[in-house]
């Protein structure tokens, strides 16, 4: 599997997938019809200009086409610190490819993305119910912030949404070591090794 930047060829693949995954996840959440007429062309002509305009940071996961998709970008909530918190747009997996990983490589690729840009929070809205996603983000570290709200689709669903927050950790914990050689970095007298942070395995 292979993860890398949404291209404008690839609006159609997401599109497919979102619609998949709406189908399946959001079934019981929110009405039947609003699920049978979701339409993958009007979902890749939003994402044609999500892409073309460059809508926060695009990622696929592609296994023999498109498996999986995330965004992440600046947040636009009100009571949220602009500068220092990030949010997860969206991440969505084909039901077909659920629990083969493909959701956890997608967000350590957005994670890594927020880091070099310096976020030190990252906030995503869910929609209240959707316990798959709960369990796969609380296992990623989020927990609830105790916001929430309705969000209204151009359509008129509402759908009741909850926020969750995690930390944006380092990219590298840097540990004091007596080792010489090519593993020790010189900092000032000080030498010191880098290794990946645990937080990003988790
Ligand atoms: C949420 C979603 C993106 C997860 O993608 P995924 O590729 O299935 O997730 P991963 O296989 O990377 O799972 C990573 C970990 O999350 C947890 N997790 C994932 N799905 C889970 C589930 N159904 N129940 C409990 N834990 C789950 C597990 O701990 C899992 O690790 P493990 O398989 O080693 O136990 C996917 O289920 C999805 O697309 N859902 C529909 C769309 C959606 O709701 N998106 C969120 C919108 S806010």
């Amino acid at each position: 599997m292979l993860i890398r930047r949404a291209e404008l060829k690839d609006a159609t693949g997401i599109a497919q997938v979102q619609v998949a995954a709406w189908r399946s996840a959001y079934r019981g959440l929110l009405p039947d019809d609003v699920l049978e007429r979701l339409s993958i062309a009007d979902s890749a002509r939003r994402w044609q200009g999500r892409i073309a305009q460059h809508w926060g940071h695009i990622f696929v996961a592609e296994r023999e086409g498109i498996v999986g998709f995330a965004a992440c970008g600046e947040n636009s909530d009100e009571d949220v610190d602009q500068e220092k918190v990030a949010e997860l747009y969206v991440i969505y997996v084909h039901p077909a490819e659920w629990r083969k990983g493909h959701g956890r490589a997608l967000w350590q690729e957005a994670l890594r993305c927020l880091q070099k840009e310096g976020f030190e929070h990252v906030i995503l809205w869910v929609l209240r119910g959707n316990e798959r996603a709960i369990s796969f983000y609380e296992r990623l570290g989020f927990a609830a912030d105790g916001a929430s709200r309705i969000k209204r689709r151009s359509d008129g669903t509402e759908m009741p949404v909850v926020r969750y927050r995690r930390r944006v950790a380092p990219a590298y914990i840097i540990k004091e070591t007596a080792l010489d050689g090519d593993h020790a970095n010189y900092v000032g007298h000080g030498k010191y090794v880098i290794e990946d942070s645990p937080l990003l395995k988790r």
